[in-house]
């Protein structure tokens, strides 16, 4: 077996052999399209849309153009990845093949910040949309409640039984749930549309002005975060989620076109449909009261005097933006799958249950780290660490479709990124910009997740690597 200067390799065409660690073949293409809807369209339109606009103005909607043009690129790269290697476990496969254990490690460790951590974010999205939904039909849940310590309240129960719930449906097996998700994601894609439909007419360019009040570079003015590098940084979390749909490769019936398909198609629908609702929401009210509300997008159509259509969308809301925690914790109990599989993590956590031939411990586990998290935390700190998990996954994502092309031009690519050079650059580029444009305490808090990781690597996984066993 080769090995890198960064740890031991895996061999590209790594398969499992053991029957009771592999996953069954179950998805075809609707079910990756719908992963990747599932998993993009969520709280990042529908809540962080405000906070964007707090911290950029109208600019959000460059803000938006920024984040979303920096997650294509990587786009591509993870299509190419994903169909040259289309074994569970993504960022953290792909760096392992091409670059090396050590630094896989840190990428799957990232990838725990980002599908756990969204997961936990969505959670607290949902619950501001179910106490602002049943505020509208008069009923008043306790405020202890429904916040965590930092909102003057205990815990956030809405967002760790939503939490709880999803891992549950996830245990019980993959079909079933991803089955269930395409209903969901055709409910938030409507309710967007509705939300467009009924807002856009309200538009007045009024709204716009100032269009760039704190500026562009993310700074810190009053307390507050602020600029509109400082709204890309946060509403980069909107954009994310395609990249689940590589997590499910080893799941793919058919993973060369499946793949691309589910990738790209999914990454360009929501793009279209942000733009849409960004231009509609800043159109319609003024920035500044978008900025402070919980749920902007009902907050925007009962201002506009619509209060059927803010009813729904905050229904559509309830019932759909569980999909994204679906498809998020699905993807987090993947990952951890096949870093225990590899030895990284205890071995237990990568039993396949006989009876849904899914990882049912794994699940668990994965179900309540994100609950607790998701009770005590505040959901933009929680998403911002997602997104640095996230950005250096891409960033690795990115480097590894570059070096492959260099090292290996001759492999048979199935999807191949256009202009790769230019294209994995740019989103190494891109994610380096929006990654120092976040918070400051947001950097310390990555940093010392990673310096937890590379602890526990040097403690545990390190010894146990079965890649490295085998080098
Ligand atoms: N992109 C996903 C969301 O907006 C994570 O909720």
């Amino acid at each position: 077996m080769a090995r890198g200067l960064l740890g031991p390799l895996k061999p590209l065409d790594a398969r499992e052999a053991d029957p009771e660690r592999k996953l069954r073949k179950t998805l075809s293409w609707p079910h990756l399209i719908a992963l990747g809807i599932g998993a993009i369209v969520g709280t990042g339109i529908y809540t962080l849309t405000g906070v964007g606009a707090d911290r950029a103005g109208p600019a959000v909607i460059l803000s938006f153009a920024i984040a979303g043009a920096v997650c294509a690129c990587a786009a591509l790269a993870y299509a190419e990845m994903a169909t040259l290697i289309p074994t569970a476990g993504s960022a953290y496969t792909y760096t392992y093949s091409v670059i090396g254990e050590s630094i896989a490690w840190i990428v799957g460790w990232s990838l725990i910040l980002e599908y756990s951590l969204a997961c936990s974010t969505v959670a607290v999205g949902w619950s501001a949309y179910l106490v602002g939904w049943l505020q509208s039909a008069g009923v008043h849940l306790p405020a202890a409640l429904l916040s965590g310590p930092h909102g003057g309240g205990i815990v956030n129960l809405p967002a760790v039984l939503v939490a709880l719930g999803i891992a549950g449906m996830l245990v019980a097996g993959t079909r079933e749930s991803a089955t269930f998700n395409i209903v969901l994601v055709a409910i938030k894609m409507v309710a967007l549309a509705v939300f467009v439909a009924v807002a856009l007419p309200a538009f007045s360019g009024s709204n716009f002005e100032p269009f760039m009040p704190y500026g562009f570079g993310s700074h810190v003015e009053n307390g507050a975060t602020r600029g509109v590098m400082a709204a890309a940084a946060i509403v980069f979390f909107a954009f994310y989620g395609f990249d689940a749909v590589a997590t499910s490769a080893e799941e793919a019936r058919n993973p060369g076109r499946d793949l691309t398909i589910g990738i790209i198609g999914s990454m360009a629908a929501c793009t279209l449909i942000y733009m849409g609702v960004a231009v509609a929401a800043i159109g319609a009210v003024s920035y500044i009261d978008l900025g402070k509300s919980a749920e902007p997008l009902a907050y925007v159509l009962r201002t506009l005097q619509h209060p059927f259509a803010a009813w729904a969308i905050g229904l559509a809301a309830l019932i759909a933006l569980p999909s994204v925690i679906l498809v998020m914790m699905y993807g987090q109990s993947r990952i951890f799958f096949v870093m225990s599989r590899d030895g990284l993590l205890p071995r237990a956590l990568s039993r396949v249950s006989a009876r849904t031939g899914s990882p049912a411990l794994v699940t668990m586990v994965t179900g309540v780290f994100v609950a607790a998290v998701a009770g005590f935390f505040r959901l933009d700190e929680i998403a911002e660490l997602a997104n640095a998990g996230t950005l250096l996954a891409f960033i690795a994502v990115a480097a590894c479709m570059m070096v492959l092309r260099k090292r290996a031009p001759e492999l048979k690519r199935v999807f191949r990124c256009p202009a790769p050079m230019l294209v994995g650059t740019l989103a190494i580029l891109g994610c380096i910009y929006l990654l120092v444009s976040l918070p400051t305490h947001t950097l310390v808090r990555f940093a010392l997740w990673n310096v937890l990781g590379v602890v526990f690597y040097l403690g545990y996984g390190r010894a146990r690597s079965l890649v490295r066993a085998a080098a």
